[in-house]
């Protein structure tokens, strides 16, 4: 089972979110990519911080979370979008009570209206075919790590693909970009690893 929960690296997230509003000021569709979502802990916690910023507009968002799963589950249980409370006791309490619907037996279903933003699909990273085009944000957190180090870079090389002019990518705090490849991206912070394309 993946490890990940709820609001997982909050600031980094938040922040990503901020310059991802941005830089999609003025377009019809906020594009973003979750690779490696796991049971859609993470991209439910980008979906909410969207929609907490977006308001009215947050239906322009297109939020594509993917995950490769050896037992074929994961897509079930992101599209059920059910949680036990024990795994939700991270989230602020405003936040939980305005996105969480009970079903009962200790068990909550994000809203309709985050989960419709939501769009799980099966997809192997190490295929190194890009899930898609003209992403505003695709965030890749404690994955990469599982792969050798030219895997990584083969990876970060399709992120950078499927991003559009200035896009940006968000990896754990320990996944440091590549030599090789740093002059595809600038870093937006020094203390924390989103990068902006070139
Ligand atoms: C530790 S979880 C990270 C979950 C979330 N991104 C986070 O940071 O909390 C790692 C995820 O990477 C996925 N993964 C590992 N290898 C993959 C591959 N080749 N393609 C797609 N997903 C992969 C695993 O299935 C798992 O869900």
């Amino acid at each position: 089972m993946a490890f990940t929960f709820f609001f997982r690296d909050l600031p980094v997230l938040e922040y990503a979110v901020e310059r991802t509003i941005a830089l999609s000021m003025g377009r019809m569709r906020i594009k973003v990519w979750d690779a490696g979502c796991a049971l859609g802990q993470e991209p439910y916690t980008l979906a909410i911080l969207f929609a907490e910023r977006l308001g009215a507009t947050f239906n322009n968002l297109y939020l594509d979370a993917t995950d490769y799963d050896s037992e074929n589950n994961f897509g079930d249980v992101v599209k059920l979008a059910t949680y036990k409370y024990e795994e939700l006791q991270r989230i602020p309490v405003d936040i939980f009570k305005k996105y969480f619907d009970a079903q009962g037996n200790d068990l909550y279903q994000v809203t309709d209206r985050v989960r419709n933003r939501v769009f799980f699909q099966y997809h192997n990273l190490l295929s190194l075919k890009p899930h898609g085009s003209d992403y505003a944000l695709v965030v890749c957190k404690n994955v990469l790590l599982h792969f050798q180090y030219a895997e990584r870079i083969e990876v970060i090389k399709m992120y950078h693909q499927s991003l559009c002019p200035g896009g940006y990518l968000a990896m754990e705090n320990t996944q440091k970009m590549p030599v090789e490849i740093e002059h595809l991206f600038e870093q937006v912070v020094p203390d924390a690893q989103l990068y902006r394309k070139k």
